[in-house]
């Protein structure tokens, strides 16, 4: 089986990088995570990859300044050197303008700790606490050059619980994106478990 060259691009921690190398070593898996860039050189997700012998590379935002073409034409670069077919955002973030959104379009997915289209942006957990709602999550999407737009490819709820802080839900939603991710990317690629194309729904 032909399986897609994956790169992932991570900010920081890189839990949900772990768990999608964890599921593309099944070997029915139709992604293959070939390359693990970060805007952050601290970053602890570029030490998962190395781990898990995946190539990994530090392209700092630092170095471009206010440029962010410049940064993202690294990155461009950095993503065809590989010939990479799919691009994950998991954690990273940066916001991304046009150059990027355009040239990987349909080919880049985002996952967001919330049900969008309710709370994009940032402090997803306090904010839906703060709402109200009796349901939260995570949602994985195709990049749009709008922020945390795009067409929905999966999306995984949780109950909220009376008592529940912004900590604790963002544990229950991290083990949610833990499932959805590796599950959308693969329904996204057409793997063997692809049914008809509708959006992978877990809850919980
Ligand atoms: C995850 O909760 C992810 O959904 C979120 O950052 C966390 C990264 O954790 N992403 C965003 O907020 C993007 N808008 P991880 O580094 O352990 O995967």
């Amino acid at each position: 089986m032909a399986r897609t060259r994956v790169a992932v691009l991570v900010s920081g921690r890189g839990s949900n990088l772990h768990a999608l190398i964890a599921a593309s070593a099944a070997p029915d898996y139709p992604a293959e995570i070939a390359l693990v860039l970060s805007n952050n050189p601290a970053s602890p997700g570029l030490d998962t990859a190395r781990d898990a012998g995946i190539q990994a590379q530090a392209i700092d935002h630092r170095a471009h300044g206010r440029d962010r073409a410049a940064h993202e034409q690294a990155i461009d670069a950095a993503l065809r050197e590989a010939d990479i077919g799919c691009v994950c955002l998991a954690g990273y973030m940066r916001l991304l303008t046009p150059l990027l959104t355009t040239r990987w379009a349909g080919r880049m997915l985002n996952i967001h700790p919330s049900l969008l289209p309710a709370f994009p942006g940032l402090q997803t957990h306090a904010r839906a606490l703060q709402a109200g709602v009796t349901l939260h999550g995570c949602t994985v999407h195709l990049v749009t050059e709008r922020v945390d737009d795009g067409p929905i490819l999966g999306q995984a709820a949780i109950c909220v619980h009376p008592g529940d802080t912004p900590e604790t839900l963002a544990a229950r939603v991290l083990e949610q994106e833990h499932l959805l991710y590796p599950l959308a990317l693969r329904r996204h690629l057409g793997g063997r478990a692809a049914g008809p194309r509708e959006g992978v729904l877990l809850a919980v």
